[in-house]
């Protein structure tokens, strides 16, 4: 089982400076508002998604009156340890470097070593926009299959081009139908992955909620905007619409996901406490789809999710992920995380700050 040995932060945020070592099982970073612990966690994002889960501009992750930033992590594998490096220069792009040498297909890189990242934000996932949804399926499903996120990428800039032309004054039909001839077998590639990760990720939900005790009945479905059978046709019939619109109307990159406990939709129906378990089962079963696509333990990142939900709910998901897995939790207050777990490591973040002043929010 690969895991995060150690990471070091140079200009990252609030961090002028900052080491860590972490325990291969359990961590708990724990510290006041504004000490720097989801700073720590998105650090952390970077050496394994190569990029931030808080944020696009790396320029904004850079502490303010610095030129640069720079991540380094140790990851820990079977027999060896590969040193991942994160570098950004104002006014460049990041580099992303294993050792000396700088990895140059990022694509390539991601899913090396795979995390599953659950923050307060998440909760979006199950009560906010669509887009949220398919966040989550895109990131689940890339992290072990880099030729899905092959065609997203590409689908994503044949839709571009697409919607360029359908918004442009002179519709050219012609030109638009052969976009969306290249478009629907990426689309259709797309919306299979996804059904087919769906019904795994129903399956192992289901099972998790019904032994939390909260509930029987649990439902995910994919709601596509395309037909199932004939994207093409799909696009076919939608395309006066589109031009209408000026933009595409259907397609995976509008399609969204439906969660039910007992028959109702956790979205508009169940309370936030509900909400965020449901969450956290959500997260629980990404990372076992992953484990079992790609054969690799991701690393489970807990940003201060563990504040508001009972001990009681809380232990029980920390069970559900074994003792096996990485895990690194942010807390401020370790009255919500039971501490009589063994294998864990705690992590007070001041002690690493040298007397740096923390503002307390
Ligand atoms: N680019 C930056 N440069 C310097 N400080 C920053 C930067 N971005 C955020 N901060 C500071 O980092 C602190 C928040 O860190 P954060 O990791 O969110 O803390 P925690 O999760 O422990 O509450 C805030 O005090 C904020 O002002
Ligand atoms: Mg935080």
């Amino acid at each position: 089982m690969a895991y995060l040995k150690s990471v070091e932060l140079q200009n990252f945020r609030r961090h002028n400076n900052i080491q860590l070592e972490f325990s291969p099982y359990g961590n708990i970073l724990l510290g006041p508002n504004g000490c720097g612990k989801t700073t720590i966690v998105e650090a952390v994002s970077f050496l394994a998604l190569t990029k931030s889960f808080r944020t696009k501009k790396d320029a904004e992750v850079k502490k303010f009156d610095a030129g640069y930033f720079r991540v380094h992590g140790v990851f820990q594998n079977e027999e060896s340890q590969e040193e991942i490096t994160v570098f950004y220069k104002k006014g460049e792009t990041r580099n992303v470097f294993s050792g000396k040498k700088k990895i140059s297909k990022i694509i390539d890189y991601i899913g090396r070593y795979p995390v599953v990242i659950t923050t307060l934000e998440d909760i979006a996932v199950v009560s906010g926009a669509p887009v949220n949804r398919r966040r989550f399926l895109d990131r689940m499903i890339g992290q072990s299959d880099a030729r899905y996120l092959q065609s997203l990428k590409e689908y994503q800039k044949i839709l571009h081009n697409r919607n360029k032309l359908l918004k442009d004054v002179r519709t050219d039909v012609e030109h638009i139908m052969v976009w969306t001839e290249q478009m629907s077998p990426l689309a259709e590639e797309i919306q299979t992955s996804r059904r087919q990760a769906i019904q795994q990720l129903e399956t192992r939900v289901a099972s998790m909620y019904k032994e939390s005790g909260v509930g029987a009945e649990l439902n995910i479905r994919y709601k596509s905007t395309a037909s199932e059978t004939s994207t093409l046709k799909s696009f076919k019939q939608s395309l006066r619409r589109d031009i209408k619109y000026g933009f595409t109307t259907i397609g995976p990159h509008a399609d969204d996901v439906q969660f039910f406990t007992n028959g109702q939709p956790v979205r508009t129906y169940s309370s936030q406490g509900e909400q965020k378990l449901f969450l956290l089962l959500l997260k629980i079963a990404e990372g076992s789809l992953i484990k079992d696509w790609s054969g690799k333990q991701p690393i489970h990142i807990f940003d201060d999710m563990f504040a508001s939900l009972d001990k009681k709910k809380a232990n029980f998901v920390l069970d559900l992920l074994g003792k096996e897995s990485q895990k690194i939790i942010t807390t401020t207050d370790m009255s919500s995380i039971s501490n009589n777990k063994k294998r864990t490591k705690t992590i007070r973040i001041e002690d690493y700050l040298k007397g740096e002043i923390v503002a307390v929010a």
